[in-house]
């Protein structure tokens, strides 16, 4: 099979300079609007989608987002292997605004969004247990390093409903599960692209630190914009580059993002 590298923007990521032959489209979906028309394009002969999360001029709130419809027309495009680009806020010390963390686990505390495209007449239950696609990260940390960046590789993201940010209590409980990083819309696009069989990973770019941290009162959305522009350049590059290096043949999946669903329906064939 082919690869088709999606890469979804969040706050700060609104366009990626550079995709030849590259155009605005509008996607259908059946599942509502994706948060914006899609920019296809070309990187080395391989075919590159990207979606600003939040809709260019940041018109949706991580709540508002509809992951379905996103998910559901990046696969409609045939994306095969998804990035997704993500600011945080850093649960540890050596994780300092303008840090790049791959991610390997999540934890889902949001409650207000659709998290599957199975319901009533289809059920299925994929597994999750590692969100993470290895041999994506495996592309994204050598690009990482490539560009002499701060980088972690591992770290768990827990995902918040928000859209206010933590209190000082949620940040320390969070921090005393052993998370790492903290933001509002790795869920549930993680567990949907597992179910459209697509390979994801994260690059959660560090703006801030969380609440338990004495730092944290200087933060506003304005320090975070002031991060995310500093880095902004540093993101698009990064993306450039893991289309640069990404095999042009897809590869399968160690931990099953491309066959989730071959194990997954319980009802049955002829409902
Ligand atoms: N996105 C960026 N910083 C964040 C934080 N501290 N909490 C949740 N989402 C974030």
């Amino acid at each position: 099979m082919k690869a088709v590298l999606g890469i979804i923007g969040g706050s700060g990521l609104y366009n990626i300079p550079g995709f030849e032959n590259a155009l605005w489209q509008r996607v259908e979906s059946p599942w509502g609007e994706p948060s914006d028309d899609l920019l296809i394009g070309e990187i080395d002969g391989l075919k590159v989608v990207f979606l600003p999360r939040h809709g260019r001029g940041h018109v949706h709130s991580p709540s508002a987002i509809n992951y379905r419809a996103n998910i559901d027309a990046l696969k409609r495009e045939g994306v095969t292997d998804l990035i997704s680009v993500s600011a945080c806020g850093s649960l540890k010390e050596e994780y300092k605004p303008g840090t790049f963390v791959l991610v390997d686990q999540f934890i889902d505390r949001t409650i207000a969004r659709e998290k599957s495209f199975f319901g009533t007449g289809c059920v299925a239950h994929v597994s999750i247990a590692d969100p993470i696609s290895p041999l994506l990260v495996d592309v994204v940390e050598a690009s990482c390093k490539a560009a002499g960046l701060a980088y972690h590789r591992g770290g768990t993201y827990l995902a918040m409903e928000g859209p206010q940010f933590s209190s000082k209590a949620e940040s320390h409980l969070y921090r005393s599960w052993g998370c790492d990083v903290i933001g509002m819309t790795n869920m549930p696009e993680a567990k949907l692209a597992r179910e459209a069989e697509i390979s994801y990973s994260t690059i959660a770019m560090v703006t801030d630190y969380d609440s338990w941290h004495a730092d944290h009162g200087n933060v506003d959305i304005n320090a975070i914009l002031k991060v995310l522009h500093e880095n902004v350049d540093t993101a698009q590059k990064l993306v450039l580059s893991v289309a640069k290096s990404l095999p042009r043949e897809h590869e399968e999946c160690p931990v099953g993002s491309n066959s989730a669903l071959e194990y997954a329906i319980l009802t049955a064939a002829d409902k």
